[in-house]
């Protein structure tokens, strides 16, 4: 399986118009479905790259849908299906939602919605939103987003999960400095997943979380794994350490990927992006080789010295 440079998006959507895609090399050449991964609360098992929509999401009102629609389509056609949201305005996540309930895409999709904001009645009014929006009764999982005002929110989420209303129930974080107010919401409560950032530069999350998840029988969703994009800016113009081909890794994308994929607490690593060929290189990451712990050490020396 070889991966090559992606095509732009608005190249993407052109050549997808015409059908030229068919043939462009950037395409994977084996149609290997993604690996999953088991969530411990059930044993389910969800694959391990998904779509974080954030960007996507906030392009709609400029962009429209159709990049949103790509890279999903994208993702299912490799057996991915977790797609991870944030409430948004209902003039922007009403047009998300309707690409959320397509008739070919709405059963074959695992979303990770989020409650965020102060207040009961308003987080019960975001679920309600949430779920309308979305076109779900039943969203499969349910996150106090960034832990904001999570106590109010908590017991409400448990009610949820009893009720049927929430498959899975958690809570997220993007910063190193909420990881302490993580770890002590997973000491005191069980939620089924938490959510957070880790990537091969920002790698705080392996001294305490992600073996707790391991020890608590929690799933981790991976935020952040680029940083946001600055990731790239880091390696721009860098080459790709020879080795890396021996773990299957072809572009600085997969590079930070497989190294948090090779973590064994690492239930689902999301991946943010607009860009359909984006996407396909980053699923391509969950396939092939992984990096063992010698040369996780040297990929994190790597980009210490950048
Ligand atoms: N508190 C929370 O709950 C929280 C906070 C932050 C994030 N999140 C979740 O995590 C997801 C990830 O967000 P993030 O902010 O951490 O972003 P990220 O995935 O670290 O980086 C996204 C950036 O990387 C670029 N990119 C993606 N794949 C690429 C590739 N193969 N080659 C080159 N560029 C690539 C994207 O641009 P292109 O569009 O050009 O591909 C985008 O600018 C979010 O969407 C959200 O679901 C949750």
């Amino acid at each position: 399986m070889r991966y090559q440079s992606p095509v732009s998006r608005r190249d993407f959507i052109r050549l997808s118009a015409t059908g030229a895609l068919l043939s462009h090399p950037g395409r994977l050449l084996a149609q290997e479905p993604l690996p999953t991964r088991r969530i411990p609360a059930t044993g389910e098992e969800i694959p391990i790259v998904g779509f974080g929509s954030t960007k996507a999401v906030l392009e709609i009102p400029e962009e429209g849908i159709e990049a949103i629609d790509n890279v999903i389509r994208m993702l299912l056609q490799y057996g991915g299906r977790v797609v991870d949201t944030s409430p948004r305005p209902e003039e922007v996540d009403r047009p998300f939602g309707s690409v959320l309930q397509d008739p070919d895409l709405r059963d074959r999709l695992f979303i990770a919605a989020k409650i965020y904001v102060e207040g009961e009645q308003n987080g019960i009014d975001q679920m309600r939103q949430n779920q309308r929006l979305f076109g779900r009764q039943t969203l499969d999982l349910v996150q106090v987003e960034s832990l904001r005002d999570l106590e109010t929110h908590w017991p409400n989420l448990r009610a949820w999960k009893d009720s049927g209303e929430a498959r899975y129930i958690g809570a997220t974080v993007f910063l190193d400095q909420d990881h302490e107010a993580l770890e002590a919401f997973m000491r005191r409560e069980s939620p089924d997943f938490v959510h957070l950032n880790y990537s091969v530069a920002e790698t705080r999350a392996e001294q305490r979380l992600l073996p707790l998840a391991q020890e608590r029988g929690m799933a981790a969703l991976i935020n952040r794994p680029f940083m946001n994009g600055t990731f790239f800016q880091a390696v721009a113009n860098r080459p790709l350490p020879e080795w890396a081909a021996e773990f299957d890794c072809e572009t600085w994308a997969q590079f930070s990927l497989k190294y948090l994929l090779a973590h064994p607490a690492v239930t689902c690593v999301l991946t943010e992006t607009t860009n359909p060929l984006h996407m396909e290189e980053n699923i391509a990451a969950g396939l092939g080789r992984l990096p063992d712990e010698a040369t996780r050490r040297r990929m994190r020396e790597v980009i210490g010295q950048l």
